[in-house]
């Protein structure tokens, strides 16, 4: 399952005057999952969306749709998002006082279970949670914003993430969400990247096929 290189279509980067004709587009083009940037203006200063796009989201695509909360406390909106039909839930290490039950939740909800890390936050705090998720998901920015330029670091703590996972023996798969275009994208892959999302590399382009096929060849190391 390690091998596994898929890419993710960051919708905050979309055009929200027609969402839904951009996600057929993007699954036109390929993309494997669709991912949506949940904030709360708390744990980051932004606010993007909530329940109603990804439950609009589900009406117009089979693909996975993979909700990143970048929310305090998430624990209060998983069954929201499990019925309006996420296939993934990530949430932070930084935003929960209780990480294991929040990601028990997440799969109780027949949903699978990441964890997401911001920048800054040491892979020390995963340690006793690894075992639980299905995949890790790595901010290569700053988070709730499109548009950023990666952090240098981004390889190196991949890399440092990857060793750990491959010692634990686990079939965890690695998510690294920022900054990632035609120029990141091989020295990503490099590091380990199973799952690469991308917003504006990909929604700021002229021809989403085309953008799509090009990252599948850089991908390949
Ligand atoms: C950042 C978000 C990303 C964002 C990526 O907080 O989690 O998903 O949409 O956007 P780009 O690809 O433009 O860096
Ligand atoms: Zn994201």
């Amino acid at each position: 399952m390690q091998s596994q290189k898929m890419i993710a279509a960051s919708v905050l980067s979309a055009d929200f005057t027609k969402l839904g004709k951009e996600i057929e587009d993007v699954e036109k083009a390929k993309a494997d999952w669709i991912h949506f940037d949940i904030t709360d203006g708390h744990f980051v200063q932004n606010l993007t969306m909530g329940t109603l796009a990804v439950e609009a989201a589900r009406r117009t695509t089979d693909l996975p749709l993979d909700v990143h909360l970048m929310i305090e406390n998430p624990e209060r909106f998983i069954e929201m998002f499990a019925e309006a039909g996420a296939d993934y839930i990530s949430v932070h290490c930084e935003t929960t006082r209780h990480l294991n039950r929040v990601i028990q939740t997440i799969r109780a909800c027949n949903v699978r279970p990441g964890v997401a890390i911001g920048p800054a936050a040491p892979f020390e705090q995963l340690r006793w949670i690894l075992e639980y998720v299905d995949y890790v998901l790595v901010l290569t920015v700053n988070p709730g914003f499109g548009g950023q330029k990666i952090l240098s670091n981004s390889a190196e703590r991949i890399r440092t993430l990857a060793d750990s996972i491959k010692s634990s023996g686990r079939d965890i798969l690695i998510q690294a969400d920022g900054g990632i275009n035609l120029e990141t994208i091989h020295m990503l892959s490099e590091a380990g990247v199973n799952i690469f999302t991308v917003g504006s590399a990909l929604f700021g382009s002229d021809d989403y096929t085309t953008t799509i096929q090009r990252m599948r060849k850089v991908m390949e190391v």
